[in-house]
Formats: structure tokens, C-alpha cells, sequence
């Protein structure tokens, strides 16, 4: 049965790839993006299927009114995918908070009301799916990231806790963990003030997201492919980790997590009150 998307950032990058994929499974996208013209040319080859909407998910009044209406129209909401994001770099010292604050916009505060929005709908029917598009840089982090990983491990932990909230009452979560894939995240990404002291740590982390747009391995119809696939599956995972590079850092990091608690796990364990 035909289902119905509701996909933020739907013009670019990954949210264009997923709007793709779904309409050639035979779905309808409500491609939202922050200017819809953007989406002109989706429109044209599946004028019954892409239906643009424009909206920035800052905006977290019109989020109530933009689902109101998909519910109206189309009476369900089957995946809602919260994929708008934006990259920055920086030293933690060199991020303002007016920076920090405006990515939680973006990646926190924005998928949350959406999710708000979308849940009445499917516990009603209960079924659904929320994607949640964190990053491999939301369970691992380095130098220069702070800012940006800061939110998507917000995203994931708000994620997981959903997941328990929801998986009983019908409703699937699927946080996906892309490494690098060839959008325009790099294109539009911004840049604290540089502090000299961060050179040599942030330094090549700035040369690296300067240089890497158009060169990432990633290819983003492969990753909504994969994102299809995971949603399909009767057990679909809670995280799922997208391009070698992903699945390499994610998995090393667990494991110098674990070493490292195995390390100190005498200290750690001894803190309870003597009996
Ligand atoms: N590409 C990667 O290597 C990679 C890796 C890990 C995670 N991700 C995540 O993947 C997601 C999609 O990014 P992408 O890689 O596909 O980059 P992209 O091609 O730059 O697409 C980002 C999309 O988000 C939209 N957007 C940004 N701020 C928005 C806002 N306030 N309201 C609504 N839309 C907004 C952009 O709209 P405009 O066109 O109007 O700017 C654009 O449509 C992001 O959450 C990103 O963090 C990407």
C-alpha cells in the first residue's frame, strides 16, 4: 500500500535522495523545504507524488499547522523524516552561544516539535516510522565538531528514549549515521572565528571541510536505498550507520569505550555506600 513521507530539507542532499527513493516505491512525498521553488523540478516528474511545502523547522509554529494540513489532505502520516541540518566548525572555545544555540534549532528543537506533531496521527492508526538523520558524528566525536555533535547526540538520546516510548505502541524509530556522502552539507557550512591555540587540533579539520565538498565517497541514493531497506525489515534497527567510514569509527569508538571502562572498572565500581 502507497505511503505517505513527510520529508524535511527534501531539495538537497539526503532528503532529496530519500524523496526520490519513495516515489519510486510508489509512495507520496511532502517534500518540505525552505524554499520550495527548489523542489520545482521534483515536482514536474511526479506532479502526483511530490507535494512541496515550504517550511523551516526553526519555525516551530508552523510545524503544528503544516501536519495539521498532511493529516487533513491525505488522513495519515506513515515516515516522517527529519533530514534538514547544516554543518559547523569550530573549537568549543571558539563557538558562541549564539551558534550553538541556532544548531540546536536545527537539529534538536525542530525534529522534536515535528515529532510532537506527527505522534497523535500515528498512535491513532498505530503504525508509523520516524527517521532521525544523526551522523556517525552522533556517537563519536574530534576536534572541531563540538557544536555539531553536540546536537546529534541530543538527537540520538532523545531518539532512544522515543524508541522505548513508542516501539509498544506500533510506531518504528531509525536513527541513520551517515559517514561522508557527496551532498551540499559542506557547501553550506559555517565556521566559528579561529582561536591560534586550535590550529594544530581544529586546524585540520577546517582544511578537511574547506576541501571536501564534491569528493566525499558517499553516494546519497545509496544511503536512501539502504534507509528504505532498514524501514522494510521486520526488526528494524535503532541505529544504522551509513559507509564504511561510519561503520569504522562507530564500531572503534564503542570499542574504546569499552576498554576504557574496563580499565578503570575497580574505581568505578567501588562508590557505593560500605554495608
Ligand atoms: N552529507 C554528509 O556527509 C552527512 C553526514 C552525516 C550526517 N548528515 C546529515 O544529513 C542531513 C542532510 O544533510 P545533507 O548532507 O543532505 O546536506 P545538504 O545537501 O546541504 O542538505 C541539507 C538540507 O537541510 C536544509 N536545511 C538546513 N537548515 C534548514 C532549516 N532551518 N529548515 C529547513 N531546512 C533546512 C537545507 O535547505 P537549504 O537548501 O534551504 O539550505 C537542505 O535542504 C543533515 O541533518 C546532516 O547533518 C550528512
Amino acid at each position: 500500500m502507497s505511503r505517505v513521507w513527510l520529508v524535511t530539507g527534501a531539495n538537497s542532499g539526503f532528503g532529496r535522495a530519500i524523496t526520490e527513493a519513495a516515489v519510486a516505491a510508489g509512495d507520496t512525498v511532502v517534500a518540505t523545504a525552505r524554499r520550495t521553488g527548489t523542489l520545482d523540478d521534483l515536482v514536474a516528474r511526479h506532479p502526483d507524488q511530490v507535494e512541496p511545502v515550504r517550511l523551516d523547522v526553526t519555525d516551530t509554529a508552523r510545524i503544528d499547522t503544516v501536519v495539521a494540513d498532511v493529516a487533513a489532505r491525505h488522513g495519515r502520516i506513515d515516515v516522517l523524516v527529519n533530514n534538514a541540518g547544516r554543518t559547523h566548525v569550530g573549537a568549543l572555545e571558539e563557538t558562541t552561544d549564539a551558534e550553538l544555540r541556532s544548531l540546536f534549532e536545527v537539529h534538536v528543537f525542530g525534529p522534536a516539535a515535528l515529532t510532537r506533531a506527527v505522534l497523535p496521527h500515528m498512535r491513532a492508526r498505530r503504525s508509523g516510522a520516524i527517521v532521525q538523520l544523526s551522523s556517525m558524528g552522533g556517537q563519536m566525536s574530534f576536534a572541531g565538531f563540538a557544536a555539531y555533535s553536540a546536537t546529534k547526540f541530543a538527537l540520538e538520546g532523545m531518539s532512544e528514549a522515543l524508541a522505548d516510548e513508542v516501539g509498544p505502541l506500533g510506531i518504528k524509530v531509525l536513527v541513520v549515521e551517515p559517514g561522508a556522502f557527496r551532498t551540499g552539507l559542506f557547501g553550506g557550512k559555517s565556521l566559528s572565528t579561529e582561536i591560534e591555540a586550535y590550529a594544530e587540533t581544529v586546524g585540520p579539520t577546517r582544511r578537511m571541510a574547506a576541501t571536501v565538498d564534491g569528493t566525499q565517497p558517499g553516494d546519497p541514493a545509496k544511503a536512501a536505498a539502504a534507509i528504505l531497506t532498514a524501514l522494510a525489515a521486520e526488526r528494524t534497527p535503532l541505529r544504522l550507520p551509513l559507509g564504511p567510514d561510519a561503520v569504522d569509527a562507530v564500531t572503534g569508538h564503542l570499542d574504546a569505550v569499552r576498554a576504557e571502562i574496563a580499565a578503570w572498572e575497580e574505581v568505578a565500581r567501588d562508590t557505593d555506600f560500605d554495608s
